[in-house]
């Protein structure tokens, strides 16, 4: 496994983020996986060396946090582990938006289930339209202040919000977020405009989600459906990308992967990772040859002329993942 130091925090993590969406409950969504399959990939991503993870308190509505918390029993001091909060649990009103109410609790309740006393990264899953930044940040600070997280991070937003949050906190003297989760993939490109700059600029950890497009490149793209997940989620064919270009990309991908003896995903990864302002790609697996697959894209580098050829064909498309 390769380390990269996540952004300017100085914490050297794994190459490959493991994400845990698919861990937890079936009653969730029928393609995520429960404890007897969840457990040893990530039994076996520690074998790998991958040491960090990122879950939500929203996966399986908290069981996902319970599952990593489970796996990595006796073993906090060698991981990195990120959880997030802002949608709604278990149907709880309370649960969601970025208020100090729901921050406070809903980090207890995140770290009870993971079974610690802290969490490296807290992440804000989406921008809250109806609490005042300043108000976020100062229980985001008070949160590291008590030593319930080390790092407060965000995800998916308009790079103005995220620019005004840096702002905001470095003018108040609190905590700034450390890293940008944001949605990322070689037919879902729009956070290069923006975001990446910024965060570039900023000295943020940029760790994108669905890196493989929900599955949408780790297979031709007339056969998405040949899964369980690719049957039964409706995000992947919500996201736009079949769009500006996307089933061309899939196509080269397919291509490059034959060329050069790799999976798709790998060629999926490897494309992600081939952009410097990429720290990790959170990758989300169904199965332990997935995890394999993508700790092996680590070292999968792909050449200029392959790295031409996949982003030739892409067009803009509508900015997905955040409104
Ligand atoms: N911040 C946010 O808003 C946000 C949003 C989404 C996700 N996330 C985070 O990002 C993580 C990853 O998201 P994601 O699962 O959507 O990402 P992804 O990595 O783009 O897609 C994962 C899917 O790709 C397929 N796949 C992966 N490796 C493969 C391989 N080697 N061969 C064949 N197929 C392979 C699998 O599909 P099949 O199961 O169909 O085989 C798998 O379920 C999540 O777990 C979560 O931690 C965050």
């Amino acid at each position: 496994m390769e380390y990269t130091t996540l952004g300017s925090t100085g914490v050297d993590v794994s190459r490959i983020c493991l994400g845990c969406m698919s861990f937890g409950s079936s009653d969730w969504r029928p393609w995520v996986l429960e404890d007897d399959e969840a457990l040893p990939i990530i039994e076996r991503a520690l074998d790998l060396g991958v040491n960090f993870f990122d879950t939500a308190n929203m996966y399986s509505d908290g069981e996902s946090e319970r599952v990593l918390g489970e796996a990595l029993e006796g073993r906090w001091e060698d991981v990195f582990v990120a959880t997030k909060c802002y949608f709604e649990v278990d149907g709880r009103r309370m649960s969601s938006g970025l208020s100090r109410k729901t921050i406070e609790q809903e980090l207890d309740a995140s770290l009870e289930r993971l079974g610690t006393d802290t969490v490296d990264l807290y992440q804000i899953h989406r921008w809250d339209y109806g609490t005042p930044v300043e108000e976020t940040l100062r229980a985001l600070d008070d949160a590291v202040r008590r030593g319930k997280t080390r790092y407060v991070g965000a995800s998916s937003m308009w790079a103005h919000q995220f620019a005004e949050a840096l702002h905001t906190s470095d003018e108040l003297g609190l905590e700034r977020f450390a890293t940008m989760q944001n949605h990322y993939n070689a037919v879902y490109r729009e956070e290069e405009r923006e975001m990446m700059p910024l965060c570039e600029r900023e000295g943020v950890g940029v760790v994108p989600w669905s890196p493989l497009a929900r599955g949408f490149l780790t297979r031709p793209h007339d056969e998405i459906d040949a899964t369980e997940r690719g049957e039964n989620e409706e995000y992947i064919y919500e996201h736009p990308y079949r769009d500006g270009g996307g089933r061309e990309i899939n196509e080269r991908v397919e291509k490059i992967a034959e060329d050069e003896g790799l999976s798709m995903a790998q060629v999926g990864l490897a494309w992600v990772l081939s952009n410097d302002a990429v720290d990790a790609p959170i990758v989300g697996v169904t199965s332990v040859e997935h995890l394999e697959e993508a700790v092996e894209a680590v070292e999968a580098s792909l050449s200029e002329s392959d790295i031409e050829y996949i982003e030739e064909p892409y067009e803009a498309v509508d900015v997905s993942g955040h409104g």
